[in-house]
């Protein structure tokens, strides 16, 4: 075997590796990402993200405040509360939950499910990206 060949093997093994294991959370995160830009959605930005997180939308029905951190606390790195069943969430921040934004499908179920509870509407692809940003640097 030639010293090329051996060190373009040795490449290519790294290159395998250094996809692998960051892996999972990263390719979820950035084909949500992909896929926002593709419906319109252009400079995700963890500050908007932070900002969203934290705004009060008042509900119809109740005329009380909802918003993100009233499940999941402003400490993304701290376990949370649901607010209407009191049962313990696991953090959000992948940093202390490692299981954290791994899997696109389940980040879109929740999304939609905690969007129209928190917004009574659907989060726009520019506010799930900015969320998105947002959490995974948590
Ligand atoms: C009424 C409580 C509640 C509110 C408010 C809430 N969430 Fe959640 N959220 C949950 C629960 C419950 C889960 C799923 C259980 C779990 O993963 O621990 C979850 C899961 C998630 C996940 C899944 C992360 C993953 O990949 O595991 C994301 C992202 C998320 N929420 C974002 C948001 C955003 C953004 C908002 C505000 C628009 C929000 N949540 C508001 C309760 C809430």
């Amino acid at each position: 075997m030639t010293h090329v060949r051996k060190s373009l093997i040795a490449l290519i093994a790294a290159l395998g590796w250094a996809s692998a294991v960051p892996g999972a959370r990263a390719s979820a995160v950035d084909d949500l990402l992909k896929h926002y830009t593709e419906l319109g959605a252009a400079n995700f930005s963890a500050e908007a993200g932070e900002a969203f997180f934290d705004r009060a939308v008042i509900d119809a029905k109740t005329g009380e405040p909802r918003k993100c951190t009233l499940c999941h606390t402003t400490d993304l790195r701290r376990t949370g509360k649901h607010a209407t069943t009191g049962k313990v969430i696991e953090p959000l921040a992948p940093s202390a939950n490692p299981k954290r934004l791994t899997d696109a499908r389940d980040i879109e179920k929740w999304l939609a499910r905690n969007c129209k509870w928190t917004l009574g509407r659907e989060c726009t692809p520019q506010e799930m990206g900015d969320v998105l940003v947002m959490i995974r640097g948590r």
